[in-house]
């Protein structure tokens, strides 16, 4: 492909927003009544995409793996949890409101800037805590107050004796959960980076202390490899420590993996060496002894907790940036995702090169309902054919298969691959041997 010029920096999140709108992979929540702040839903392809995020993870910390565990807990918990973790005192942001405007700004974020909006003046610093609340039971007066988890981690300590007891593990040993979380951000914006309804994929694992800086680098590597792995660009991706000052009131280290997004470099997941901190404060608070006891050592201990713990819709939006390619080929705009193939919404397309052949439709339906079952294929009829590929692009459909009038008779068909725009025949009896076989490589 001489004639194509690649340009893959510079995009902007509206363009990755806009195309995300336009396809359906993700819209405002509840647009008809003019949307709500900083919530939003997976469209048709967008709940593909996240699907495949969350596959991929859970593939790599519980499948490939012999020393964790799964575990989905509820969202609303006893409010106890919420005070013996600390996030009732501590999980709130410092915030300042403009006397002129009324806008309001998180402090650590206006770094001794004026009011950045009209210039007015400021209040002086309030306390704002992030937990959504709710009430639970129905008799008046007696209903109980609840906190939405701001993070999935807390489901995993309070269930830390179960699921020991149940699985018969020994540390070191990891539990992982995949879960939404909320939280009432103040200062949004940046699509979806920053949601108020969000999801987490957590791991919590549970190490002897002394141990705990050995796991720690370890994760660090798992963690970053995983991102490369499934395609994200090294020169996109970097590793941050955390300042004193800036460690969660549980941490004793954190790293966060950051990703250049089109505003900067900003957070995607953070590892943190939370100590044995939630696990002797739930000790505390609940009275029950959730230390662990080593029968080949005779000791008795309450565990470390290495903790990775990312986001979904930003690993969804840093998959999408990264994959998002304009080239020009033969004066024309290409957009193309170039996600790997676990990823992609759609694995194949089928499209035949004329709609009004019944035959070449019948065997494109044919062809479309044997590959169909374990990924989603989808056939298009209702463009020609150069804007059926462009349409497939855009949303990072690796394989475009067409039936044309030789098809009928030679049997063979073509297989169209994005990034290249390469096209072979192959026979039809074979193709799902041939696409799959591509799709456990990268770069088919
Ligand atoms: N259990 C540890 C914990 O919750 P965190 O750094 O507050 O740590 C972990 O959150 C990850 O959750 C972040 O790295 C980020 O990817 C995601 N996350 C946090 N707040 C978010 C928000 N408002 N919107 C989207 N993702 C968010």
């Amino acid at each position: 492909m001489t004639d194509a010029k690649k340009k893959t920096d510079g995009v902007k999140l509206k363009d990755i927003a806009n195309l995300c709108k336009r396809r359906g992979f993700i819209f405002q929540d509840s647009e008809i009544y003019g949307g709500i702040g900083s919530v939003w839903d997976y469209g048709p392809l967008g709940v593909e995409l996240k699907k495949n995020v969350k596959d991929q993870w859970w593939k790599s910390m519980v499948y490939e793996r012999t020393d964790v565990e799964g575990l989905d807990a509820a969202i609303i918990m006893n409010p106890e949890t919420w005070k013996a973790s600390g996030h009732v005192t501590s999980f709130a942001d410092l915030l300042v409101d403009c006397k002129e405007c009324k806008k309001r700004f998180r402090v650590d974020k206006l770094e001794g800037k004026e009011c950045p909006e009209c210039g007015g003046k400021l209040t002086e610093p309030r306390s704002f805590n992030l937990m959504f609340k709710t009430q639970v039971g129905s008799v008046e007066g007696q209903a109980q107050d609840v906190y939405l988890r701001p993070e999935t981690a807390q489901g995993i300590f309070v269930n830390f004796e179960n699921i020991l007891n149940t699985s018969r593990r020994k540390i070191p040993f990891g539990v992982a959960q995949i879960g939404k979380a909320f939280r009432n951000e103040i200062t949004t914006g940046n699509f979806t980076f920053r949601s108020r309804e969000f999801e987490q994929m957590e791991l919590e694992f549970f190490v002897k202390p002394g141990e705990d800086e050995k796991w720690y680098e370890y994760w660090l590597g798992e963690r970053m490899n995983w991102y490369l792995s499934l395609g994200i660009k090294t020169e996109n991706l970097r590793l941050r420590r955390h300042s004193d000052e800036e460690l969660a009131h549980y941490a004793k280290r954190c790293h966060d993996i950051e990703y250049l997004f089109p505003m900067g470099w900003s957070e995607l997941e953070g590892i943190a060496n939370r100590t044995d901190y939630d696990l002797k404060k739930h000790s505390e608070i609940s009275g029950r002894d959730l230390a662990y006891f080593d029968a080949a050592t005779e000791e008795r201990y309450t565990p470390y907790v290495i903790e990775p713990s990312g986001g979904i819709d930003r690993t969804v939006l840093a998959f999408l940036v990264d994959a998002y390619n304009v080239e020009t080929v033969r004066d024309r705009k290409r957009v193309f995702l170039s996600f790997d193939h676990r990823l992609a919404p759609i694995k194949v397309a089928i499209l035949p090169l004329l709609k009004n052949r019944p035959e070449i439709v019948e065997m494109a339906h044919r062809i479309r309902d044997d590959l169909k079952g374990n990924y989603r294929v989808v056939y298009d009829d209702t463009a020609a054919i150069g804007r059926l590929y462009r349409r497939q692009d855009e949303i990072g459909t690796p394989f475009c298969v067409t039936v044309d009038v030789e098809s009928l008779s030679d049997g063979k068909v073509t297989v169209r691959y994005r990034d290249t725009m390469e096209q072979e025949r192959v026979d039809s009896s074979g193709l799902r041997e041939v696409i799959e076989q591509k799709m456990g490589s990268r770069d088919g």
